[in-house]
């Protein structure tokens, strides 16, 4: 079972899981990082790039997660922009090394496959970040995704597109389509973390945690992970018994 850590604050999560990413990129310099975007692994990396200042960390490798397809890579809401300027620019890591599903790539059916391919290729991930949704999903593996699937262009739900329009001008903005890593992809990393915090994320963190092992919620794949932690404030946590 995943092991649950319950922190004061936003913050003190944050500093949490960023001592357990920079012991490992002291060990490992050319570390493989699994990122995450959207407002849950903001105090990771903001108390990272406190943790490491002044350290190189030019070697680090970064896989993202996920990113919507239909939206223009330059929109400051894509996650190659939002990986850009909350992870690779206050880390210092080098560009090069970072990657984000191609979700402009014209042969998008098969993109999956190629991403995994250099995910394999790194040696795949040391320590992966994940959020969850108000509905179970972690990435965009929305609920009745297979806890095999793999990384793949998906359709949003509206309720992920709602909980998704605070980072865009409008509903209508939000993309409908992405392309993400699947839940067996995220299984393989080494190691990882899911950070949720606010009383939205309770019951999907009672389902993931304390409910079946099942594609209605994805997140619940985790209890099948040998080295997964979940690391909540009281709100998140507030449903567990
Ligand atoms: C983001 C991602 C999503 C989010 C989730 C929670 O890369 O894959 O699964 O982690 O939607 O989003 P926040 O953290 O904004 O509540």
């Amino acid at each position: 079972m995943p092991k649950t850590v319950i922190a004061s604050s936003k913050e003190a999560a944050g500093e949490y899981v960023a001592r357990a990413i920079a012991d490992l990129i002291d060990q490992t310099p050319d570390a493989v990082l699994g990122l995450a975007t959207g407002s849950s692994p903001l105090p990771v990396y903001s108390a990272l790039a406190q943790l490491t200042a002044g350290d190189d960390l030019s070697r680090v490798r970064g896989f993202a997660l996920d990113e919507y397809v239909g939206l223009d890579p330059a929109h400051p809401q894509s996650y190659r922009s939002v990986i850009a300027r909350e992870v690779v620019q206050p880390l210092g890591l080098d560009p090069a090394n970072v990657h984000v599903p191609p979700g402009d790539a014209a042969d998008i059916e098969t993109a999956g496959e190629r991403y995994e391919a250099m995910i394999r290729a790194a040696g795949g991930v040391d320590v992966q970040l994940l959020g969850i949704g108000s509905n179970g999903h972690i990435a965009f593996n929305e609920p009745g995704s297979p806890l095999d699937s793999r990384t793949r262009r998906e359709t949003l739900t509206e309720r992920t597109r709602l909980d998704n329009a605070r980072f865009f001008d409008s509903l209508d903005d939000v993309p409908r389509y992405c392309l993400t890593q699947g839940v067996g992809t995220i299984l393989e990393a080494k190691r990882i973390f899911l950070l949720a915090f606010g009383e939205g994320k309770a019951d999907a963190v009672r389902a993931a945690l304390e409910g079946p092992v099942t594609s209605d919620c994805p997140a619940s794949a985790l209890q099948l992970h040998p080295d997964a932690t979940f690391v909540l404030d009281e709100a998140a946590a507030s449903g567990l018994s």
